[in-house]
């Protein structure tokens, strides 16, 4: 028989979350702060638990999914640590490395089985196969939960047993999405300023996204290998990049638009090419990109 699980926290992604828990078959007990919440997934299958405790006895396995590590600490001291002891409490609750760690610290020190995941999607993929979840801790822990973990998406993957690494890895795949994200809203800027439709802009960037995404794979693998200077496998060079750089920027001023993101894409490049890296692969300018200072 599957085991029974809990979930604390059924906002947008909690729900989801739940959902695919009793498509899966497990039986599911919930909680949220704000009880009407709860009742869409009741009528799916769920038992409503009217207090955290309550919710904790009812499952081996914790689910918690709320807005931040903070939420979670107040959720789960007291009485509900003691109800928790010998349990497995996964953590889907979006943080920090060191967030994960010092609950890592707390679960130890409270007798309870502790994972730390971190999920990269969005809840309509939640249950499906390109739903992914990285999760970071005990090995044996993930191996017991990983059928549990596969109903919630069908790439789920174990990072390491360093509690942090899940949230750490996390948040470097996000700076690359909000680096696109950002990057939209300023074509969009440019778009409107020139009277572009954005309909014609969304068109060429599912023509033109395949070349990015190649850039992004070649930029990291380089930088893994350490090939930052110029070579003829080299896509672009700074100095060509450089220069379409700088008509996007004279195309802004003329135009008005505020630069507040490209003006710190400008730093860095100024960064690498006072540093001699003009004609090197764009690799090269993640030298400059690492502690501050
Ligand atoms: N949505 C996404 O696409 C997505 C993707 C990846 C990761 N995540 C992560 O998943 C987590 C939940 O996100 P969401 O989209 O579901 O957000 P949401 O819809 O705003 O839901 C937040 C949940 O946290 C609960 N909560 C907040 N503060 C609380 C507190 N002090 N005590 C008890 N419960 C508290 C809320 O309860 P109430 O209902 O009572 O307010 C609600 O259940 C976040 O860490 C988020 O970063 C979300």
């Amino acid at each position: 028989m599957k085991p029974a699980i809990t979930v604390l926290g059924t906002g947008r992604m909690g729900a989801a979350l739940v959902h695919a828990l009793l498509k899966a078959g497990h039986r599911t007990t919930v909680w949220n702060r704000t009880l009407e919440k709860t009742v869409p997934l009741a009528a799916a299958g769920a038992a409503v638990a009217t207090s955290v405790r309550e919710a904790v006895q009812a499952s081996e396995v914790i689910i918690v999914n709320v807005t931040d590590y903070p939420a979670t600490a107040v959720l789960l001291r007291g009485d509900v640590a003691q109800a928790l002891r010998g349990k497995l409490v996964v953590e889907l609750t979006s943080g920090t490395p060191q967030g994960a760690r010092e609950t890592g610290g707390w679960a130890e020190d409270h007798g309870v089985t502790y994972l730390d995941g971190a999920i990269l999607a969005t809840p309509d993929f939640i249950g499906t196969e390109h739903g992914t979840l990285l999760v970071s801790g005990p090995q044996q822990a993930f191996e017991r939960s990983k059928d549990m973990l596969l109903a919630l998406g069908g790439n789920v993957q174990h990072v390491g047993d360093d509690l942090g690494l899940a949230n750490a890895l996390d948040s470097a795949l996000l700076a690359l999405m909000w680096g696109s994200l950002f990057g939209a809203l300023q074509s969009i800027a440019v778009c409107r300023a020139e009277n572009i439709d954005l309909g014609e802009l969304a068109r060429q960037w599912t023509a033109t996204a395949p070349v990015v995404e190649g850039l992004v794979a070649d930029l990291i693998k380089r930088t893994k290998a350490g090939r930052l200077a110029a070579d003829n496998e080299t896509l672009s060079s700074i100095s060509p990049h450089y220069s379409a750089f700088r008509h996007l920027v004279e195309l802004m001023e003329v135009r008005e638009i505020d630069r507040t993101v490209v003006d710190g894409y400008d730093a860095i490049f100024r960064r690498g090419i006072a540093a001699g890296h003009l004609h090197d692969d764009f690799a090269a300018l993640s030298q400059f990109m690492g502690k501050a200072g």
